[in-house]
């Protein structure tokens, strides 16, 4: 059996846990809010027609922060048709999914569906088909208190104290050719400067996220966040990073390398942001919000949200995860934490029906998918400071990604607790892995708990029939001997370790 090694050592720290990297994404698409978070008349329905089934879930999961309302979506959205009394809500065409929007949630909504989940919400501005002043009227809307006309508004609407939403992203997607109101990086970065610039005279403490690239092969990758920056840098925090993946014609080693495309994703990022920062000699450092990320099996949906049937709440993109894209999600979540110091925003898209961890049937239950498990693990048990870890393993040969180490891993360190938690991958397709951890510098440990998914058949999924087939089980082999950690890690694998101080 092939040895991996990882050293653990708590003076080598990446930056502390960033909650906000366990966030996800609610968009108006598909069945995500209607007959996803929101379906009155269902049978766990609270008054405001929000599915108590799906918030246990939600909360369950882990979630810290909701992006809202888009997506594609946002770029040709109003705010104020989803406010004020539902029957005079306009029923508008949705032009990015070609549905219909019934405005039957709208901010007020949603922003105490946020509360009850426990959930912050970060909120998307149209820059698509609208600008400076609309971003200026929805946040009125949203944080101003009192004694403006749409303060006055929101009070009048139920809502007497503001909101408070803190992160707001500047548009979606604004490089992507498919985008309402898609616009060059010139365009998009002087519309974003300006736009900031106002929000920040209304309230000068708010998080602003840039749009980034779409994903890292637009042929305008690099050069769009260089330019966008070149005009942004002193308004915003956050560039925004969005990855999908997928596996490919059969090619589950690729597939299961996703990471190092995620890794390599946000150092570029962070390398032109940097770049920029030096160019106009500021010492302030841009962070990456990687506000959509996932598995998507975009071949498989080529054709959805194009047609004329302009209907309510069609499904759309409603992936059925199985165990390899759960073990994928683990190692893009240990990406995410690898790079906690300059990643401190990231959301898995979405959050229920569309590519989503949270399935639902309309008036029927809900359902763990695979990936859910991975995502609900790693926001639960992370905590303290990320360590460095620089896992040492054989390699193998991908066809998308080169050779890549079998073994990826990071850990976490609770100083406050005194545990540590190893989140790790097998991702050969074909062997075990024997995980050797030596652990300076914590006092003597023990494992108190592991998890696992993978090991057996990779394509095994979870549905309406068989909600619990895939569940994390214990790893069968796991020891803390003479200060070393081993496990023997099964092919295509997620684990997670906990230690804690030795109890005997
Ligand atoms: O999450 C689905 C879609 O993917 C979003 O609307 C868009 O931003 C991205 O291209």
């Amino acid at each position: 059996m092939t040895t991996a090694s990882v050293h653990l050592d708590p003076a080598f720290v990446v930056a502390p846990v960033r909650r906000r990297i366990f966030g996800s994404f609610v968009e108006h698409m598909g069945r995500c809010v209607y007959t996803g978070i929101y379906e009155p008349g269902h049978a766990s329905a609270d008054t405001d027609g929000f599915r108590g089934d799906v918030l246990e879930l939600v909360r369950e999961l882990g979630v810290s922060v909701v992006r809202y309302p888009g997506g594609n979506f946002v770029s040709g959205y109003r705010w104020e048709d989803g406010v004020g009394p539902a029957a005079d809500r306009p029923v508008r065409r949705d032009l990015a999914w070609h549905t219909l929007e019934t405005n039957a949630v709208g901010i007020d909504e949603f922003a105490r569906w946020a509360r009850s989940a426990d959930v912050e919400l970060m909120y998307s501005f149209n820059l698509g088909t609208r600008g400076v002043q609309e971003a200026l009227d929805a946040h009125e809307y949203m944080n101003h208190d009192k004694d403006t006309a749409l303060s006055d508004q929101r009070r009048k609407n139920g809502a007497d104290a503001p909101y408070g939403v803190k992160l707001f992203c500047l548009g979606n997607e604004m490089d992507g050719p498919w985008q309402t109101g898609h616009k060059t990086a010139h365009e998009y970065g002087r519309l974003a400067a300006e736009t900031a610039r106002a929000l920040r005279s209304a309230e000068p403490d708010i998080q602003l996220v840039a749009c980034g690239s779409s994903h890292s092969s637009m042929p305008t990758f690099g050069a769009w966040e260089a330019e966008v920056l070149e005009l942004t840098y002193d308004q915003v925090d956050y560039i925004s990073a969005h990855a999908y993946y997928e596996e490919l014609d059969g090619d589950l080693g690729s597939f299961l390398a996703s990471g190092v495309n995620m890794d390599h994703f946000i150092d570029s990022v962070v390398a032109t942001a940097d770049s920029v920062g030096a160019k106009l000699k500021n010492p302030k450092r841009i962070e990456i919000s990687f506000d959509e990320w996932n598995v998507w099996y975009q071949t498989r949906f080529a054709n959805e949200g194009a047609g004329d049937d302009w209907t309510v709440a069609k499904p759309l993109i409603e992936d059925v995860y199985n165990v390899a894209d759960a073990v994928v999600v683990g190692g893009l979540l240990i990406s995410l934490l690898r790079h906690s110091d300059r990643v401190g925003v990231a959301c898995l898209a979405q959050l229920v029906n569309v590519i989503a961890p949270i399935m639902t049937a309309p008036d029927g239950p809900a359902w763990r998918q695979t990936i859910f498990h991975p995502f609900a693990l790693t926001s639960r048990l992370a905590s303290g400071v990320v360590l460095r870890v620089e896992p040492q393993s054989e390699t193998y040969t991908t066809a998308r990604y080169g050779e890549v180490p079998l073994l990826d891993a990071t850990a976490t360190y609770d100083e406050g607790t005194g545990e540590v938690i190893v989140f790790a991958l097998n991702r050969s397709t074909d062997a075990p892995l024997t995980l050797a951890s030596s652990l300076t510098g914590f006092g003597e440990l023990e494992v108190a708990e592991s998890w696992l998914i993978g090991g057996g058949d990779p394509s095994v999924t979870n549905d309406r029939e068989h909600p619990d087939r895939v569940v994390p089980t214990a790893l069968a082999s796991v020891e803390v001997a003479d200060g070393v950690l081993r496990a023997e890690l099964p092919p295509v694998s997620w684990c997670a370790i906990r230690l804690r101080a030795t109890t005997s």
